[in-house]
C-alpha cells in the first residue's frame, strides 16, 4: 500500500483514539464565530493574527490536510466558502458530522496531496494548509500545486514542523533526550530497522524537511513571504518545548502579476 494511504489509515486511527487533533469545535465555538469571535490554528498553540485572512466574506477556502472539524466550521462562520480536502475518511466523516450538526453547506474532498490536486487552476482565495506536510516525501509538489488552485493575489497560509524536532528520541524527561536521527529524517529510509518499524507503526510515515524545502520551495514555486512566527508550544505533554520553537508558521501569496512584482 502506498504510504500516504498507510498514514490515512494512521490519522483513522487516531479520530478513534480522540487525539486532540481529530476531536472537532464545539457547538458553543460555532456559534461564537457567527458573532466574529473566532480563532484558528495552524501551529499547535498560537492562533493565526487576524489580518493574515482579509475579510473572508464569500471567499473561497481550501482547508489543505485540515479535516477534522476545527478551522472548516470556524472559517465557514466567518463567511467563506470553504472545500476541505483530506485523505482520511475519519478526519472527512468529522469535518461532515459538524456541518450536519450547525446545518452549513461545506465541501468535502478525499484527495491526496500528494498527487495533482482535483481542483481547476485559479480556484481559491486563500489556502489553509495546517501542520501536516511531515506526512509527505515531496512538498515542493505540494506548494506547486497550491500555487496552481490559487487565483492571483491568492494566500497561502501554512504550519509545518521545525525540521530539528525529527533529531531526538521521544522523552519523557530532558534527561533521556538524545540525538537519534541525521536530518533531514525519512522514514522510508532505513525500514529494515525495528526501531524505525516501530515508530512507523505508531506515528505513520514523517519527513523532517529543511527550511530550503519549506521555503525555499514556496519561493520557487512563485511565492512571495509576507509574513512568519514560531509556536513554542507551550505544552508539558512536548518536552523540548521549553527550549526551541517546536513548530513555525507562514504567510504566502500568488502575486497578482507574477510579471511584475
Ligand atoms: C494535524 S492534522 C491537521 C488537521 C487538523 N484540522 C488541525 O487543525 O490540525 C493533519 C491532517 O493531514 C491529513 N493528511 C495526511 N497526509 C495527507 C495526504 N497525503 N493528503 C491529504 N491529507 C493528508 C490527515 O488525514 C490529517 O487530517
Amino acid at each position: 500500500m502506498d504510504y500516504t494511504r498507510i498514514n490515512a489509515k494512521t490519522w483513522d486511527r487516531w479520530s478513534s483514539d480522540n487525539w486532540i487533533w481529530t476531536v472537532p469545535v464545539t457547538h458553543e465555538t460555532y456559534v461564537s464565530a457567527l458573532k466574529g469571535e473566532w480563532e484558528v490554528l495552524l501551529t499547535p498553540t498560537v492562533n493565526v493574527p487576524k489580518e493574515w485572512f482579509g475579510d473572508l466574506t464569500d471567499k473561497k477556502v481550501l482547508g489543505l490536510a485540515s479535516g477534522g472539524g476545527h478551522q472548516g466550521p470556524v472559517l465557514t462562520a466567518a463567511g467563506a466558502d470553504v472545500t476541505i480536502m483530506d485523505l482520511s475518511d475519519a478526519q472527512l466523516a468529522t469535518e461532515k458530522m459538524v456541518a450536519e450538526r450547525e446545518g452549513y453547506a461545506i465541501n468535502l474532498v478525499k484527495a491526496d496531496m500528494t498527487q495533482r490536486f482535483p481542483f481547476a487552476d485559479d480556484s481559491f482565495d486563500l489556502i489553509f494548509h495546517p501542520v501536516s506536510n511531515c506526512y509527505v516525501a515531496d512538498i515542493a509538489h505540494v506548494w506547486r500545486e497550491c500555487f496552481r488552485v490559487l487565483k492571483p493575489g491568492g494566500r497561502l497560509l501554512a504550519g509545518f514542523t521545525n525540521p530539528d524536532l525529527y533529531l531526538f528520541n521521544d522523552a519523557d524527561s530532558v534527561a533521556d533526550i538524545r540525538v537519534v536521527n541525521k536530518l533531514p529524517y525519512d522514514s522510508l529510509a532505513n525500514l529494515d530497522k525495528p526501531s524505525q518499524k516501530k515508530r512507523v507503526a505508531e506515528e505513520g510515515y514523517q519527513f523532517s524537511h529543511t527550511m530550503e524545502r519549506q521555503i525555499g520551495d514556496q519561493l520557487k514555486a512563485g511565492f512571495l513571504l509576507k509574513d512568519f512566527y514560531e509556536d513554542f508550544t507551550t505544552d508539558d505533554s512536548y518536552t523540548l518545548s521549553h527550549y526551541f520553537p517546536l513548530f513555525f508558521a507562514s504567510l504566502a501569496v500568488k502575486p497578482a502579476d507574477p510579471h511584475n512584482i
